[in-house]
């Protein structure tokens, strides 16, 4: 994934500030902050590949990592970076620099395009809605400061997963209308929608961000959904209440899944799926491991890049 996304070109525009972030990360600790990175910058980040230079300026022992960040995200963001590099005991530093003149809402919104997930699902920017195509479930999103625009790879992992997970409930004659589904660390709600226009009648969604639950709420009215999608703030899997679920989704970190796992296991019903991402490939196997000590079954493991989606069933 690093290098492959190249951090977003401040157009010429006038109006509100942006902050350019930089660090430069020693190359033993940037997959280990890679995944963090993501969730401080959603719209993209720049990983100045050591082995293709191009000309950019990599400091010693280290790879440049750029980023750009609303004025009122600077501090927290340089702060996090320095805290969890700290915690992998290397000392970066990360400069801010502001981005004059640049709008911030400019400097994302021309990052993303229309994309199409696997063969059925078109997730378009709020900005560029399409025309309706038959067969085809259109997301509009407008990613705003929440992770969840359907770019990145654990995004789109998960939406196949949903999407062949209804695909066969539907095929066995399931009505999904009366039944919820759980998407824990929904973000921009991206998956939360998803699963309510496949049909199920609702969907939970927990989030700890209070900003991306603000863009969840927006994209929630985008697409009409706001009625089937209850959107809770907090960090707890218990926030979804009592009952369990046919199906549980959360991309969220493997360092948040392994310790989430009791609780993330008490909300999936006897018989259901849970899939988990934000997990990189390496980490998928022992992933995995840690939920089948609590005696569920590995469905299968998918991959894109270097992130992995782990699919198991709780035995009924
Ligand atoms: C990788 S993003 C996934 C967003 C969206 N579900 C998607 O698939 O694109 C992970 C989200 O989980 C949130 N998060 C992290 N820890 C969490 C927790 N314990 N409970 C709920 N949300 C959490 C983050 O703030 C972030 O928005």
């Amino acid at each position: 994934m690093s290098s492959q996304t190249p951090a977003p070109e401040p157009p010429s525009a006038t109006g509100v500030e942006c902050v350019q972030l930089q660090a430069v990360i020693p190359e033993s600790a940037l997959l280990r902050l890679e995944p963090l990175l993501w969730m401080l910058s959603p719209n993209g980040i720049e990983v100045a590949d050591p082995m293709c230079l191009h000309g950019v300026d990599v400091g010693q022992g280290g790879v440049r990592v750029t980023w750009y960040v609303a004025p009122s995200e600077a501090a927290q963001a340089a702060a996090t970076v320095q805290a969890a590099a700290a915690q992998l005991g290397v000392s970066t530093d990360v400069s801010a620099q502001d981005v004059h003149g640049q709008d911030w809402n400019r400097v994302w919104k021309q990052f993303y395009a229309p994309l199409v997930v696997g063969d059925r699902v078109r997730v378009e920017p709020a900005w560029m809605q399409g025309p309706e195509i038959e067969g085809m479930i259109r997301i509009a999103i407008d990613p705003g400061m929440a992770f969840g625009t359907g770019t990145h790879e654990t995004t789109q992992l998960c939406m196949q997963q949903v999407v062949a997970w209804v695909d066969a409930a539907q095929a066995r004659g399931a009505v999904l209308a009366d039944q919820a589904m759980l998407d824990l660390g929904t973000g921009s709600a991206i998956l939360a929608i998803l699963a309510v226009k496949m049909g199920f009648g609702r969907a939970i969604g927990t989030e700890i961000d209070a900003a991306a639950l603000g863009s969840a709420r927006a994209n929630l009215a985008l697409n009409a959904v706001q009625d089937r999608v209850d959107l809770r703030h907090g960090g707890d899997p218990a926030l979804a209440g009592p009952q369990q679920y046919p199906l549980v989704v959360a991309n969220i970190l493997a360092t948040v899944l392994v310790p989430l796992r009791d609780a993330i296991v008490a909300r999936i019903q006897p018989a259901g799926t849970v899939v988990l991402s934000g997990i990189l490939t390496r980490q998928a196997e022992s992933v995995a491991a840690h939920y089948a000590q609590r005696g569920l079954q590995v469905v299968r493991m998918t991959s894109a890049g270097d992130w992995a989606a782990v699919v198991l069933h709780q035995p009924s």
